[in-house]
């Protein structure tokens, strides 16, 4: 506790103290919580790092009780940890110095919708699809889906995106405003609700992506869209998997507003005809989706059909149903679990490069021909749109030559991604997994991150051992 270094090294651990746990008991009565089980069950997310469950738990229900809780961490030197749905893929919630873990789960209020601005407030904890139940009625709709039904807190801390994102953006384009629990325990307000403002430096986009390293989010304001007039789905089976991502591309160069458009490899098909009882034909597919009037929709998907035609495509074949179209996405949405069932024990390291979308073709071809080489089961899928794509490679964590298999694979992958003017992750986050990537795809962004970080975090307390080194 009297430690003279302020920041943490590498594995030390601040366990919470005895008074901090009674303090915290004080505050939140058996909302606080060292029993083991609660404590393992947040030591992981659904990355294959082994868990490392915090000292304790807390659930609080507002942003006064996580500033009042900050402040007792912060007075103990105790690390803070966010938690929302559990459900990051680069180790973003592993207690790796001890501490509290904050689950905010129970801050899960819609605040307020404004049906007449687009926007609606919501508390940290709610989760897309609660607040896609809520909005039914007014005629919008939040179109960010990661694959997990994650907190809108999450989402915002790990700027993610998903299916949707080549056509409303990612976290990044959609959040207004946030309220944010600092490390010393005030509270701030980022942003407002206008769609512009031009007023000094961007909180809001600091805090988006900042993976709780440097406060916690526990209010966030987003965007909203109206439910598009028409809708329709279809999936379109390619000769060879550079015919389909050719397709996507002079699709996205067209300037066609695709709303959805995943590209399958055979591998990932077959793991979602398995997983999701499908019996879609094993071919290197893209699921198309387009948002619009019904004479908009009709013509985007006679161009994209056109162009797909002429790259060899065999079907385009349109889903009949709402009921056909939920399946569809709800296998592509389950592709994770899908990938975790190919062979049982295993885990899943989900990989995350995107390149400018004329590079992508060539990444993925090389990245299939890395892939074809390993004995692991692999699948490759992504929002190609957007030029981003995943690995899911099954392995067994407890097997050396697997993990070194599986991380060769991967390094290799952002070393591709970054030479081609691209990134390390575009959606998954850094956490514990990336931080030797970032570094290598910001050698002078790191420095300045670090400069951030010392000076709202001095004693590196909020989610220490994440993002960047210290
Ligand atoms: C997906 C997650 C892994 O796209 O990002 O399924
Ligand atoms: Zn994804």
């Amino acid at each position: 506790m009297n430690a003279p270094d302020p920041l943490l090294a590498a594995g030390e651990r601040r366990t919470a103290p005895e008074t901090l746990v009674r303090a915290l008991r004080d505050l939140l009565g058996d909302r606080a919580t060292t029993a083991q089980a609660v404590r393992d069950h947040h030591g992981r997310d659904e990355s294959p790092f082994p868990a490392m469950p915090p000292d304790l738990v807390i659930h609080p229900e507002s942003t006064e009780e996580v500033a009042a809780a900050v402040r007792l961490c912060a007075t103990h030197r105790t690390p803070v940890i966010p938690f929302g749905a559990g459900s990051s893929l680069e180790g973003h919630i592993q207690a790796v110095h001890g501490g509290v873990t904050f689950d905010l789960t129970r801050m899960n209020a819609i605040v307020e919708v404004r049906a007449s601005d687009l926007d609606v407030t919501v508390q940290a904890g709610v989760t897309r699809k609660q607040l896609n139940e809520h909005l039914r009625d007014t005629g919008l709709f939040f179109p960010l889906d990661p694959g997990a039904d994650a907190t809108l807190g999450g989402m915002a801390a790990t700027r993610a995106s998903g299916t949707n994102a080549v056509r409303y953006g990612t976290m990044r384009e959609n959040v207004l405003a946030l309220t944010v629990v600092m490390a010393d325990g005030s509270i701030v307000r980022t942003g407002t609700r206008a769609r512009k403002s031009a007023a000094g430096y961007d909180l809001t986009r600091l805090m988006v992506g900042s993976e709780g390293t440097l406060g916690i989010i526990t209010e966030v304001t987003v965007r909203l869209q109206p439910q598009p007039e028409a809708l329709s789905a279809a999936v379109c089976a390619f000769p060879t998997v550079r015919d389909a991502v050719e397709t996507v591309i002079t699709t996205i160069q067209c300037g066609v507003p695709v709303a959805r458009c995943e590209f399958l490899n055979v591998s990932a098909i077959r793991a979602i005809n398995a997983h999701g009882r499908l019996a879609l034909a094993e071919r290197p597919m893209v699921f198309f989706e387009f948002h619009g009037t019904a004479a908009g929709v009709r013509e985007q998907a006679e161009t994209v059909e056109s162009i797909a035609r002429e790259a060899g495509a065999t079907g385009f074949e349109w889903s009949a149903t709402p009921e056909e179209r939920s399946r569809l996405w709800k296998a592509r949405h389950d592709a994770y679990f899908a990938t975790l069932a190919l062979k049982p024990g295993g885990r899943v390291l989900s990989t995350d490069a995107c390149v400018p979308i004329s590079r992508l073709a060539d990444c993925i071809v090389e990245t299939e021909a890395d892939v074809a080489r390993s004995s692991l089961p692999i699948i490759l899928l992504g929002h190609v749109g957007d030029g981003n794509f995943h690995l899911g490679i099954n392995h067994d964590p407890a097997d050396p030559a697997e993990v070194h298999e599986a991380e060769a694979i991967n390094e290799r992958l952002v070393a591709r991604a970054i030479a081609m003017g691209g990134t390390c992750t575009g959606e998954h986050g850094i956490g514990m997994g990336k931080m030797t990537f970032l570094e290598a795809e910001h050698p002078s962004g790191v420095p300045v991150m670090r400069i951030l970080k010392r000076a709202l975090d001095p004693d590196n307390l909020m989610n220490p051992g994440k993002m960047v080194r210290i």
